[in-house]
């Protein structure tokens, strides 16, 4: 096994590894397409590729987000799962002297590979999704805004503006700021469930104000167009019952897990990605 650093080049060769793992999964993946977050991995993430014979075989994606660095993305090939390639992998990209975090899926390798570099399991992040037509909160209001997309990393912003045409968006309860959003009515930048809307980010100014933000957030992305929304959200979240009661269904879960649970956003506030993203002094 040889492990490189990528090119910018490699995005499509990223993009054949997770789909092998991705698929065997047995998800019924729709034919291969590239995606943005590839190339954006290859632009902006440190990317490393385990290749076996010459042939690519694993990959591992790191971005430095200044408090932490985040693996986001970890996939071996079906055919050399199970003999050391991911274990290669992750002593190259995770550095040992900073503080790290990542989504984990539920594969045992991945969460035990995790847990034995210090990251600790720290809550479920949930996926959910509806096509529910619903109305917005009481009195509450969405703007459409870029001051939520402030305080982005550039490339993180650039990403999710320009690469998934995410809408950014204020929400308003009484003419006040309760919290940002950002979403996309259409999800190219997906492999599954392209026409589908996504809610990419969401902040909530306090705790109480959560569930009506994330509610809002994808009553707003419905009336942009979205036939059917997808939303991730933490387990501690108060939006979380509130979706589910209003009809909307999960649809896998993965875990945050974190050296430390500073350097994970506030699980009642935010979704996994929103504090993250941002720049912090
Ligand atoms: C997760 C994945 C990247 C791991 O790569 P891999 O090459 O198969 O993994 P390895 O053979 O290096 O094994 C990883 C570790 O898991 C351990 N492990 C395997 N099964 C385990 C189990 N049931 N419980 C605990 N640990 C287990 C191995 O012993 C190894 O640890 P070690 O190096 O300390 O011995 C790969 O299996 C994969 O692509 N899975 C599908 C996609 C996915 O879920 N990716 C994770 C996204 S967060």
């Amino acid at each position: 096994v040889r492990i490189r650093g990528a090119a910018a080049s490699d995005a499509d060769v990223i993009g054949s590894i997770w789909y092998s793992a991705e698929g065997a999964l047995g998800s019924g993946l729709p034919p291969l397409a590239p995606l943005p977050w590839w190339q954006h991995l290859v632009d902006a993430a440190d990317v490393w590729i385990a290749e076996v014979d010459g042939r690519p075989a694993g990959f591992a994606a790191t971005l430095d987000l200044g408090p932490a660095v985040v693996l986001t993305d970890f996939f071996v090939h079906p055919d050399h799962q199970h003999q050391g390639i991911g274990t290669a992998l992750l002593r190259q990209a995770l550095p040992e002297e900073r503080q790290l975090a990542t989504l984990s899926s539920a594969d045992p390798r991945a969460v035990a590979s995790y847990i034995a570099r210090g990251l600790r399991p720290r809550w479920p992040a949930f996926f959910l999704a509806g096509s529910r037509r619903l109305d917005l909160p009481g009195g509450v209001s969405v703007v459409e805004d870029d001051v939520a997309l402030d305080g982005l990393r550039p490339s993180e912003r650039s990403y999710l503006a320009d690469r998934c045409g995410g809408i950014p968006g204020v929400v308003l309860r009484g003419g006040r700021a309760i919290g940002s959003v950002v979403v996309s009515p259409r999800s190219p930048f997906r492999l599954v469930g392209r026409d589908e809307g996504t809610v990419l980010l969401t902040t909530a100014t306090t705790a109480a104000d959560s569930g009506d933000v994330v509610h809002a957030g994808a009553a707003w992305c419905e009336q942009l167009g979205a036939p059917r929304v997808s939303v991730q959200l933490p387990g501690p979240h108060p939006a979380l019952r509130r979706l589910l009661l209003l009809g909307y269904r999960l649809t896998d879960a993965d875990t945050a897990c974190a050296t430390s649970a500073a350097v994970l956003p506030e699980p009642e506030r935010e979704s996994f990605w929103s504090d993250l993203l941002r720049l912090r002094t």
